[in-house]
């Protein structure tokens, strides 16, 4: 387990490139961000997808719920399954594709809770104050 402190977003971004540098990219592999609204779960993915060498801009999937980009070897989703309805409207996106196809980093994965495979990387993001954050890696 590892635990970071962050004092800015600049941090909680590079704390998502590190993460994303040490990672080895692999299919069936899964990142769920657990943490409240503005707790830094997209700002962490900002990072990863610079550690990936991901070009251009890293948009929220908040309306899109799934983005997609193109890793160093795979795919890497980018889900907010805040909105999802249920399991069955996840699945019918084809979640499990994307699952079995490459990298899903997920937020509000509690919405899913019951789909995620057992070998998943559970990253917690907690709102300390204005400007901090502690990050959790399990
Ligand atoms: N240390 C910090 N790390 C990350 N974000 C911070 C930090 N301090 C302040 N912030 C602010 O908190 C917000 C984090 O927003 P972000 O979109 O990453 O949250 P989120 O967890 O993805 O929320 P949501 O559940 O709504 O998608 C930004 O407005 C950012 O500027
Ligand atoms: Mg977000």
């Amino acid at each position: 387990m590892k635990i970071i402190n962050s004092r800015s977003p600049f941090e909680t971004e590079k704390a998502g490139e590190d993460f994303a540098s040490n990672l080895t990219e692999s299919k069936n592999l899964l990142v769920a961000l657990y943490g409240d609204i503005g707790a830094g779960k997209t700002c962490f993915f900002k990072g990863v997808a610079k550690g990936f060498g991901i070009q251009g801009t890293v948009n929220s999937p908040t309306f899109s719920i799934i983005n997609c980009y193109q890793g160093k070897k795979l795919p890497i989703f980018h889900i907010d399954a805040y909105r999802l309805k249920g399991h069955e409207e996840i699945l019918n996106i084809g979640f499990e594709d994307y699952v079995s196809d490459g990298i899903c980093f997920i937020e509000w994965p509690e919405r899913i809770e019951s789909l995620l495979p057992k070998s998943v990387i559970k990253v917690r993001f907690n709102i300390d104050n204005e400007t901090e954050r502690t990050i959790t890696i399990e």
